[in-house]
């Protein structure tokens, strides 16, 4: 039997996520999880770095996890669990904290970022150290993820190699798998990542086709000089690759010719968009009004976790000499 490389990825349960994150993300870990052994975490406790309504906060893991099944996970092949029920994450990152320079961690892009609009707490800062004792507790060899995070990946290497030279070689050394799509721009400024915090940037999963229309109707669609490209055009080709592949070419030719009708393509393209979303949006539904079923597949991927994670930790334990 083929004895498959593993893959392991988080995702935050933070508010809805949109094409960007299904691009960058949810696409990838399903295309995947055929040729990986594939662990998927939902990152509860990374989410914490940003003030999360506790009332809430359970129903947005299972929101995430019926996006996740409603996507194509297959809890057959993929273990889908929940960072917050296995201890040893915490666990981990308390002892890697212990060896992470602190001017490492300053210099991240992200904790700029969300300091500046968040406000400093030590989580934010952080944060990378917990994220790579996530991977490395399951002895992952890849982690797909998106541009953003390839400088938190760097970091994760590092620390692997200095446990590694203090405590004897424990951790091989995980590699980033950038997807294709590790940057789909904001629809209404193409200058910027489309995020969920950014307003009118981004399409929900969840939007309903008159809001795609609208968002996609009003995207940027600015010209350049010399017939080149503007980077909210070619933002838009790239969505319309994923979306409406069979229109790629036709749009292309007509784009080169000068003779494109903008709002020919942004149609094409809410179209490919619908057509993609509304079977997502109904299985997603079924999930959620079945959540026994969500429930025990969660249970499961616990349990499968807890079981590899578990030995990990008592084995750093061991060579750290506690
Ligand atoms: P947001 O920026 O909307 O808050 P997150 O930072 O929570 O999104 O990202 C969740 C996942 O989705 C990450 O793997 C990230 O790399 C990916 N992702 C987010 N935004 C984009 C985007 N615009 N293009 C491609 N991937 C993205
Ligand atoms: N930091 C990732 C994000 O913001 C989420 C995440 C947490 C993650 N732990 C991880 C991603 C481990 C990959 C591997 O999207």
């Amino acid at each position: 039997m083929k004895i498959m490389k593993r893959l392991f990825t988080g995702i935050q349960p933070t508010g809805d996520l949109h094409i960007g994150n299904y691009l960058g993300a949810i696409k990838q870990i399903v295309d995947l999880q055929h040729d990986y052994e594939s662990f998927v975490m939902i990152a509860d406790l990374h989410a914490l770095t940003i003030p999360q309504d506790p009332k809430k906060y359970h129903d947005q893991v299972i929101n995430v996890a019926a996006t996740l099944v409603a996507s194509g996970l297959d809890s057959q092949k993929t273990t889908l669990f929940v960072q917050s029920a296995i201890p040893a994450h915490a666990q981990l990152s308390w002892i890697f904290s212990t060896l992470t320079p602190l001017g490492e961690l300053e210099r991240m892009t992200q904790f700029k970022e969300k300091s500046d609009k968040h406000g400093q707490n030590a989580g934010l800062l952080t944060y990378p150290v917990l994220q790579a004792a996530d991977i490395l507790l399951y002895h992952a060899d890849v982690v797909p993820v998106g541009e953003d995070q390839v400088q938190h990946l760097e970091l994760m290497r590092t620390i692997a190699r200095k446990f590694n030279t203090r405590y004897t070689h424990t951790f091989n050394e995980p590699k980033a798998l950038l997807t294709h799509c590790a940057r789909i721009m904001a629809l209404n400024d193409p200058t910027k990542k489309m995020s969920k915090s950014i307003a009118g940037s981004a399409i929900a999963l969840d939007a309903s086709e008159d809001a795609i229309r609208s968002t996609i109707i009003g995207a940027v669609t600015d010209s350049a000089p010399d017939g080149a490209m503007s980077a909210g055009v070619a933002n838009l080709f790239g969505l319309l690759k994923q979306f409406a592949p069979e229109t790629v070419d036709r749009f292309t030719k007509e784009h080169d010719a000068g003779t494109i009708r903008y709002s020919d393509l942004k149609s094409a393209l809410c179209d490919g968009v619908i057509a993609t979303l509304t079977p997502i949006q109904t299985k997603k539904k079924e999930c959620i009004d079945d959540p026994q079923t969500l429930t025990s597949i969660i249970k499961k991927g616990n349990q499968i976790a807890l079981g590899i994670a578990s030995q990990t930790i008592q084995d750093v334990y061991a060579k750290v000499g506690l």
